[in-house]
């Protein structure tokens, strides 16, 4: 999932800048509305963004329509395939990342809700407790270039899972934290922001996503 960059892009005019020739440059994230305005993003930010975002996998990719299965070993691969994860989400500017964005069908997500928290590592994560109560808010997704779209979900969950070294968890979260880890663990399921919204909506997702990609190969 991704933050805060789209909303600032525009406000600033940024459109207005040479679109960068990637075709996944041009990827537009979401916009929470409690989210700290970032800083401008340099030019050496956004080649590292756009050489993380190549490793993201895209709609139309079976991958990610796949369901992950469960991680067995806590081994030196995993605390590995989890640095990777969060290096590429750091780069990205994403807030969170699942496995299978990477084409890797483990039980895996990294987090980082804001910027002054440490990296989270889910493995095998389970939400055991969903409030009734429910928040909608606008997501981005890096496997969605220029998608954002608003999603309703539990406004807090508990979620049981373990750390890359096998350590329990359990984690309380509310607010961004809560939709963040909803978020990743809907794509170790299969499932995209586009499967919560309805069919207007992803019609206007599936339409912003087109035109994204025709302003980046348009280079
Ligand atoms: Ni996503």
């Amino acid at each position: 999932m991704s933050t805060g960059e789209s909303a600032r892009e525009r406000q600033a005019g940024f459109e207005e800048l040479p679109s960068p020739v990637s075709e996944d440059a041009d990827v537009e994230v979401e916009r929470e509305q409690d989210a700290p305005e970032p800083a401008e993003l340099d030019a050496e930010t956004r080649e590292r963004r756009d050489r993380a975002l190549a490793h993201v996998r895209k709609l139309g990719d079976p991958v990610l329509r796949a369901s992950a299965v469960p991680v067995e070993r806590f081994d030196e691969p995993l605390r590995r395939e989890v640095e990777r994860m969060g290096k590429l989400m750091h780069d990205a500017l994403g807030v969170g990342l699942a496995a299978t964005q990477l084409g890797v069908l483990h039980r895996v997500l990294v987090y980082r809700a804001y910027p002054e928290d440490s990296l989270t590592a889910l493995v095998n994560p389970v939400i055991e407790w969903r409030s009734d109560e429910l928040e909608a808010a606008e997501e981005g997704c890096l496997s969605l270039p220029g998608v954002h779209v608003e999603v309703e979900r539990p406004a807090s969950v508990r979620v049981r899972a373990r750390d890359e070294h096998g350590e329990e968890l359990e984690i309380e979260a509310e607010g961004l934290p809560a939709r963040v880890i909803q978020h990743e663990i809907d794509h170790l399921d299969g499932v995209l922001i586009l499967d919560r919204v309805s069919r207007e909506a992803r019609k206007e997702a599936m339409r912003a996503m087109r035109e994204a990609q025709e302003t980046a190969s348009a280079v």
